[in-house]
């Protein structure tokens, strides 16, 4: 999106900016929430993961998520028998946490795949980046804080995610008599209360949308597609594997019938509301995501399908080496069962996970559960 310049000798809020621009899509309305590069609620300093913000992730509950994560990274390596430069790239990686932990655990428990090693941070907004460089400093040369991949050669290159894909904006859409309408944000006066209206719909409808019956007021996202993200993203990795957690659905069950409201909602304070269209810019606006929608765009890009499993089964499966350890310590144990536990973290988020430049057909299991026609 073309964020609107502000004035810095004005008094400028996202308010005013919306007003300006009023009437807007709510894909707008979120982006400019979000992401307005000197407003936006993750344009500031990143505080908003943990106990003094307004939400927690898997990161946050210790380092074992990373310590993972790094496993993984480095069995790849491994079995990809990569003898020269390599790269990790964090897409969102926020307040750095997630992307110190695998950088101390590939250098502790991986040294052989640490040598080579360039890890990449990709993060469009300058105040995030400025402190991930600070946090990553003493890393020296091997981490880079980067706007995009668009200056990156390509290499074999793992890239992983945490809670990015639910942070991209959605349009909000809405069933009625004439047919799927799409929710826009009005501005009256500047003062008064933002307002919702439903006007022909501008995002391209899903099909399964299209040919099922839903009831009048039914309210769900859509995606734009993301396709040149991906793109790009295929664009520097010579061979690697994606992988993303988060929360979400695939495509049938996102859109069931009784999830009638939708998934949008607005994180303060640990406070959960499903009102973003108050305090702009103080707080988090999140959709689940369609991993079904997510899924084709990747393997339309070049990916092709790994996995897709709740975020349990994957860390149980690939945490076997550090639970069987001597040194498993209570701490380490009880960050396991929280990231693990189906009723909690291990069984709201999933792993979904791709391979790019390697021969394999998409996972039969994978494909199943996330609907994919074939
Ligand atoms: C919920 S936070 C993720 C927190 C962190 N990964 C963790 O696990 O604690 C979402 C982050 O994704 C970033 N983000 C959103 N879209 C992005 C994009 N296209 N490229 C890179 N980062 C993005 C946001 O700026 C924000 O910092």
């Amino acid at each position: 999106m073309n964020y609107p310049k502000i004035d810095p000798n004005a008094t400028f809020s996202l308010r005013k900016i919306i007003h300006e621009m009023s009437p807007i899509s709510f894909d707008k309305h979120m982006d400019l929430c979000l992401y307005h590069p000197d407003l936006g609620y993750y344009a500031q300093v990143p505080t908003q993961v943990g106990k003094d913000g307004d939400f927690f992730t898997s990161v946050s509950c210790g380092p074992l998520f990373g310590q993972i994560i790094a496993d993984v990274i480095a069995r790849w390596w491994k079995n990809a028998h990569i003898a020269g430069p390599w790269r990790i790239i964090e897409i969102g990686p926020n307040n750095a946490a997630l992307a110190i932990d695998v950088l101390d655990s590939l250098a502790l428990d991986h040294p052989d795949a640490w040598h080579e090693l360039e890890f990449c941070c990709i993060d469009p907004l300058p105040l995030p980046r400025a402190f991930q460089e600070k946090m990553l400093a003493s890393y020296g040369p091997k981490v880079r804080c980067l706007e995009n991949v668009d200056s990156l050669a390509e290499l074999p290159t793992f890239v992983y995610a945490n809670e990015v894909l639910d942070a991209f904006p959605c349009h909000l859409i809405e069933k009625t008599a004439e047919g799927w309408k799409e929710v826009t944000i009005h501005s009256i006066a500047q003062d008064t209360p933002l307002e919702e209206r439903l006007t022909d719909s501008i995002a391209s409808i899903p099909s399964l949308l299209q040919n099922c019956e839903y009831p009048l007021g039914y309210r769900t996202e859509i995606r734009d597609c993301s396709l040149s993200f991906w793109q790009k993203l295929r664009s520097c990795i010579s061979f690697g594997e994606l992988l993303w957690f988060d929360y979400g659905f695939a495509e049938p069950e996102y859109y069931a019938a009784e999830r009638s409201r939708g998934t949008l909602r607005v994180y303060q304070q640990h406070q959960a509301s499903d009102n973003p269209l108050e305090n702009l810019g103080q707080c988090d606006i999140t959709a689940h995501v369609n991993f079904t929608a997510v899924a084709r765009e990747a393997i339309a890009a070049g990916c092709t399908l790994k996995g897709f499993e709740p975020q349990e089964f994957f860390l149980t499966k690939n945490a076997a080496d550090r639970l069987t350890r001597r040194d498993l310590d209570a701490k380490t144990l009880r960050n396991f069962q929280t990231l693990t536990h189906p009723a909690h973290l291990g069984g709201k988020f999933h792993a979904l996970h791709f391979s790019i430049g390697d021969s394999a057909e998409h996972n039969s299991t994978a494909k199943r559960r996330l609907v994919l026609e074939s």
